[in-house]
């Protein structure tokens, strides 16, 4: 995937291995798995005039990409690698593996206007900063709403093509709110729909801004299984649908929405991510490697406290309001002056939104500021990483950083948190993390917490993270490591395909 691909966990991590088996994914469907990702597992492109392929490296393709494979199934997703429309048969699909294929990848194509107001218009300048809750940054024009249902309408169509009775079909995020309603359409009871939205559900007071609420709600709910990374998604979800629907009976307890004979669960499954892999890249010789390299390439001494924060340049993330902590950080407390170092890894990402490329301005000044403000001819306070990092270079920053700083203003779950958590081989390092998370849910206890507006009181905890014993920082991430492990990528497959079969067993009964 390139980094244009990546969600934020192990991000950039192209190490093309091949010889991995992420997940074991045991309650996977054996058979009929259909995935809906508006991501592609593998694409195609050109090198002058081979092809080549890039494969999934990290988050959720990477690990289910095993699961697919031994389902035989099929992933419907976007083709827009230059080179993947050379490589598919007459029905769009290819193998993939591509060495020894073992499920289809069914492409759908998407011309450059489809691309611009479905994938940079709705889902990415509508849904994504209303679900953050930052209307301030919606940019809604009609025709991204009439080109986001037309395209939802090309992946639903694709997976009604794919789909047999009996299948599971598992849409993944906010690029298709509608496409559930036009496979239930299609396809009736005869196949068992599930959905995972990735980022936040927003308050019905936030949510009702949009004006296509109610029908992105109605696509929803033709879900068997709706899932959100924390309860209080849940929770605002379902208060979204008592709200739109007078008609529709809730079950509170259960989670559970009854609405024109059909019934949708509406569960929190806490995504993890695949502590095997990274415990077994940290600690690899690669990992050892970089960091030496690293640090001696940017004049980082043995001695100094290193913080690390890797995210996609996204204004969810709360960069600038970071780097301003750090810069409070250093006038506070001047004895830390070239002794601390901020690792910035960021990558870029939607880079056509006005919006992203002001944050993108916005980081790089805050830096600058920093660095001309404190940096001397032998210390740089901040310092940067665009290039894309192997898994291992990845895993080698986190296991050997002091600190990770998760400051995001809004965040659905934050997979960067657990693998920085799952890194740290000797429990050594500690997490500063945002209130306002997701995965301030499951780590919260153990976690430094910050509120990332509150400069003071975040440089504050920054301090307290790097002088409190070793022990407290030991013991704080002992837990952490041990929630992280309990409730690991597989785990988290596992609940939502057991919860999807229990589900579809219950329908075929009452049939
Ligand atoms: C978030 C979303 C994912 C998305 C990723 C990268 O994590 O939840 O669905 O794939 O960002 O964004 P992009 O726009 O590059 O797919």
């Amino acid at each position: 995937m390139t980094s244009e691909q990546t969600d934020e966990a192990a991000a950039e991590s192209p190490d093309g291995a091949t010889d991995e088996s992420p997940a074991d994914g045991g309650s996977a469907p054996t058979e009929g798995l259909v995935v809906v990702s508006n991501r592609e597992p593998y694409s195609h492109s050109y090198d002058g005039d081979e092809i080549t392929v890039d494969r999934p490296v990290g988050g959720l393709t990477a690990g289910l990409d095993p699961v697919m494979q031994r389902a035989s199934g099929t992933w419907v997703a976007w083709g827009d690698g230059d080179a993947d429309r050379e490589v598919v048969d007459e029905r769009d699909r290819v193998g993939v593996p591509p060495e020894d294929p073992a499920y289809t990848l069914r492409r759908v194509w998407l011309d450059d206007d489809e691309v611009k107001e479905y994938y940079y218009g709705y889902s990415n300048q509508v849904l994504w900063p209303l679900c953050h809750s930052d209307r301030g940054r919606i940019t809604y024009e009609p025709r991204f709403w009439e080109r986001y249902e037309a395209v939802n309408r090309k992946f639903a169509d694709a997976a009604v093509a794919e789909a047999d009775p009996g299948s599971l079909v598992w849409f993944q995020d906010y690029h298709f709110g509608l496409a559930p309603a036009m496979v239930r359409r299609e396809l009736g009871d005869d196949v068992t729909l599930a959905h995972f939205w990735h980022i936040p559900w927003p308050t019905w007071d936030d949510f009702r801004v949009c004006p296509q609420s109610r029908e992105l709600m109605e696509g929803l709910l033709a879900n068997d299984l709706v899932g959100f990374h924390v309860d209080r998604f849940c929770a605002q979800f379902l208060e979204g649908v008592d709200a739109c629907f007078d008609e529709a009976a809730i079950d509170w307890t259960a989670g559970e929405v009854h609405r024109g004979g059909s019934t949708t669960l509406v569960k929190s499954f806490p995504m993890g991510v695949d502590t095997d892999r990274i415990e077994r890249l940290a600690g690899s010789d690669g990992a050892e490697a970089f960091w030496d390299r690293f640090r001696e390439e940017r004049g980082i001494a043995d001695d100094a406290v290193v913080a690390v924060g890797v995210d996609r340049l996204d204004y969810t993330k709360g960069i600038p309001e970071r780097i301003r902590a750090i810069e409070y950080f250093l006038e506070s407390y001047p004895e830390f002056r070239g002794e601390f170092v901020y690792v910035q890894k960021a990558s870029e990402s939607r880079s056509e939104i006005p919006a992203y490329q002001e944050i993108q301005a916005e980081v790089s000044e805050t830096a600058e500021r920093v660095n001309d403000r404190f940096g001397t001819d032998d210390w740089e306070p901040v310092v940067g990483i665009t290039e894309m990092l192997p898994a291992e270079s990845l895993y080698g920053l986190y296991r050997h950083a002091d600190l990770a700083l998760v400051s995001s203003v809004r965040d659905g779950m934050n997979l960067v948190a657990e693998e920085y958590v799952a890194a740290q081989l000797d429990n050594g390092g500690a997490l500063v993390l945002s209130d306002f998370a997701g995965v301030d849910e499951t780590l919260g206890d153990y976690a430094y917490t910050i509120n990332p507006y509150a400069t003071r009181e975040f440089a504050e905890t920054v301090r307290a993270a790097i002088t409190d014993s070793a022990e407290e920082r030991r013991e704080r991430m002992r837990h952490m490591r041990q929630l992280v492990t309990a409730y690991d990528l597989d785990a988290w497959m596992d609940d939502i395909f057991e919860t999807a079969a229990a589900l579809g067993d219950a329908t075929a009964e009452s049939d």
